[in-house]
């Protein structure tokens, strides 16, 4: 008879090993978040197929995970995309797209109203890599022709540009891209798919800053890149060679986001809308970019485009310059200071000081900016509190 006591496992042979799998009769309603970094293989077969991309399924996190998955069949179905991939940021979707598209001797044609390290990426860095760009206003169309040669590859605009709300002609564009053989990129960031579809206007790329709209809580940074099957070969290696891959919490709070994105969206744009005919009412206010707003130079565009809203962004300029917008921020006790845009509360920002700081004053001038020019991102409150909280801040100012 053995009467040995049996010894007690040591905690050092349970804690770390990996647990049963959950067996559901039951689906939860709130999706799961997978954290894992790694998957386990059931032999080297089906390892060697899965690292060969010969079997659906999960290995490694940064080659993909089923919360990057569950996001990107959401903005698939929205974008109307054959593919898309969700990346760390905004920034790593538009390095996914340069890096999986061009090479050196390559030609891009950058449109000179956009986000302003999307400029530094497109231009100082790629030019590191051998890939030349040219800058062009591309709402003037005969220009962006004239920029492309047969070296461009892609064509880089934004829907609505920032901070002047410039609308691009994406069919117009896609034409032209086209004509060169080269593709066209979009960052419809400032529309979000509530507003634009770029792919269905001839677009060959969509890209999102996730971190703003389309999530809307200031808790995620992710960005998506979307495209088409015949464009597609090289981006999922791109992915996960450069690393540029999105983290599951991310994912999962972004899908949380999504779910409410439409509603939030027609509510900022109704809300911006009333904003900026109030605006235009001001007298410190010499004036008003919104292209829901008639004297808009592309209203008539941007209504084709966009269904009849206008986005969440309203940018005005204070007669009184620079003075005059340290006065405002600092009177407009109910709005945020804040540079970025696409949270749940109303927000505004200086292009002078923050996303424009790298340009000469020459430069901004061209684009519109001066400094008494205030960018609002119009959040989720009362139309009557985000004008009560505006006005207060004029008439203090
Ligand atoms: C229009 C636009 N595109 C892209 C980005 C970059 O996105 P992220 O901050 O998620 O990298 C931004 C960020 O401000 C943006 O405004």
């Amino acid at each position: 008879m053995n009467n040995e006591i049996p010894k007690p496992p040591r905690p050092d042979d349970i804690c770390p090993r990996p647990d049963k799998p959950v067996v559901q009769t039951t689906q939860p309603m709130a999706p799961a978040i997978y954290p894992t970094s790694v998957w386990m293989c059931n032999d080297t077969n089906q390892a060697d197929d899965l690292l060969a991309r010969k079997l659906d399924g999960y290995i490694y996190q940064r080659d993909g995970h089923p919360n990057a998955d569950a996001f990107a069949e959401k903005v698939a179905a929205l974008h109307v995309a054959d593919c898309v991939a969700v990346t760390s940021s905004g920034m790593a979707a538009l390095s996914l797209a340069a890096l999986s598209q061009l090479v050196p001797g390559d030609h891009v044609v950058v449109g000179k109203q956009l986000y302003g390290r999307s400029l530094l990426l497109l231009t100082q860095e790629l030019n590191r890599l051998g890939i030349t760009s040219t800058l062009v206003d591309t709402c003037d169309l005969d220009a962006t022709r004239a920029a492309t040669t047969s070296a461009t590859k892609l064509v880089v605009v934004e829907t609505i540009g920032n901070p002047c709300l410039n609308v691009a002609d994406i069919a117009a564009l896609a034409e032209i891209a086209h004509g060169q053989d080269a593709k066209l990129l979009v960052d419809n960031t400032f529309a979000t798919p509530v507003l634009c579809r770029p792919l269905e206007l001839g677009a060959d790329f969509v890209l999102e800053s996730v971190s703003k709209m389309m999530n809307g809580h200031s808790d995620v940074m992710l960005g998506v890149l979307c495209g088409r099957e015949q464009d597609w070969d090289r981006v999922p290696m791109a992915l996960a060679a450069w690393g540029l891959a999105s983290s599951p919490f991310d994912a999962w709070l972004a899908v949380r986001g999504l779910a409410t994105m439409h509603l939030r969206v027609e509510r900022a744009c109704e809300t911006a809308q009333r904003v900026a005919d109030a605006l235009c009412g001001e007298g410190s206010v010499e004036h008003v970019d919104y292209p829901g707003l008639p004297n808009h130079f592309q209203h008539d565009l941007a209504t084709k485009q966009f269904g009849g809203s206008y986005g969440a962004i309203v940018t005005f300029r204070l007669a009184g310059g620079r003075s005059a917008a340290d006065a405002f921020i600092a009177a407009a006790k109910r709005i945020p200071f804040c540079p970025s845009l696409g949270e749940a509360t109303t927000t505004l920002s200086h292009p002078e000081s923050t996303s424009h700081r790298g340009l000469s004053s020459a430069e901004r001038e061209v684009l519109g900016i001066s400094g008494g020019t205030i960018r609002l991102s119009i959040g989720l409150e009362s139309t009557d509190f985000v004008i009560t909280a505006i006005q207060e801040a004029l008439t203090a100012a």
